[in-house]
């Protein structure tokens, strides 16, 4: 068994990047700009936001943090996506989901220029991403991707298993595994929460993506031997024992999967900081226009 190390992957792409950006500059380029809308006080939210930022800076980006109140209107969040589609210091930016009940994210999402959608999620981008054609693809999936890629998981011919249909990670990663590319050229199903005999199609899996949101829900029994998981949850679980009263746990047991696996992302240090750095290679692509020529 192999674990797959998210961590140390994510810092050796950033220092890629860094180089990236200290080139660029000396050749007289501004640096790459993300800017985040955080709105409200989210606790997830704000840890994740908190680390893009810290990312940015690491990576010699530029980074602006706008925060608002969760009692925002949206006619005042349009406005601020409007501005920053216009704002041409700034080269991508997020609105981080979710956004409080009384907010309509759909119309968020469709409001941002999909040039600056560095989180992939506009229809546009994903329209793209599903025809093959230059798009943002969003972090996790993307991230899943560079994983599989660097650790050389063949995937060509392969049984996946995707557990999940979010529109942010199981949907687009289903599409992707399948596309004619590589990583890709799988034969891919789908799971959900409608799936009549999950563990039937689990076990027939070379590769399972475990994105459900509910901790330790793929089980050892669930698996074959040499499958290779992609645990994409991050859930938080109650423990007395742990400073901040709880711990992270994935999708997957991994006590009982991790004997049986090939390879496995753990969780914290897997998919997550695969996923900070999948956001700041966008905001790279935005910044030099090598998905949509400036
Ligand atoms: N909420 C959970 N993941 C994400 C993400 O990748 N982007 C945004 N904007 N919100 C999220």
């Amino acid at each position: 068994m192999q674990r797959i190390d998210g961590k140390q992957l994510a810092q050796a792409i950033k220092e890629e990047l860094a180089e990236q950006v200290r080139q660029r500059t000396q050749a007289g380029h501004r640096p790459p700009h993300l800017a985040a809308v955080l709105v409200g006080d989210d606790p997830p939210s704000q840890v994740y936001v908190r680390n893009k930022v810290r990312s940015c800076e690491q990576v010699g980006f530029q980074s602006t943090l706008l925060r608002k109140d969760a009692g925002i209107s949206q006619e005042e969040l349009m406005g601020i996506v409007r501005q920053l589609n216009e704002d041409d210091g700034v080269d991508g930016f997020i609105v981080q989901l979710p956004l409080p009940a009384h907010l309509n994210e759909e119309e968020i999402t469709l409001a941002i220029d999909p040039r600056k959608d560095v989180d992939g999620f506009h229809p546009v981008n994903v329209g793209r991403m599903a025809q093959g054609l230059p798009a943002y693809l969003s972090a996790t999936p993307a991230g899943i991707l560079e994983m599989i890629r660097r650790y050389q998981i063949p995937t060509s011919g392969k049984e996946v298993v995707v557990v999940g249909r979010s529109n942010i990670v199981g949907t687009p990663i289903s599409i992707l595994l399948s596309r004619k590319a590589d990583p890709g050229n799988a034969t891919v199903t789908l799971c959900h929460s409608r799936t009549a005999d999950l563990a039937a199609h689990t076990r027939r899996a070379d590769i399972v993506v475990a994105a459900t949101g509910r901790p330790g829900f793929i089980t050892g029994e669930m698996v074959k031997e040499g499958v290779v998981i992609i645990d994409v949850g991050i859930n938080r679980v109650e423990d007395a024992s742990r400073k901040k009263g709880y711990r992270l746990v994935g999708d997957v047991d991994f006590e009982g999967v991790a004997p049986k696996a090939s390879y496995i992302t753990p969780v914290p240090g897997g998919v997550g900081p695969m996923t900070v750095v999948s956001l700041l290679l966008n905001t790279m692509k935005a910044n030099t226009g090598a998905i949509y020529p400036k």
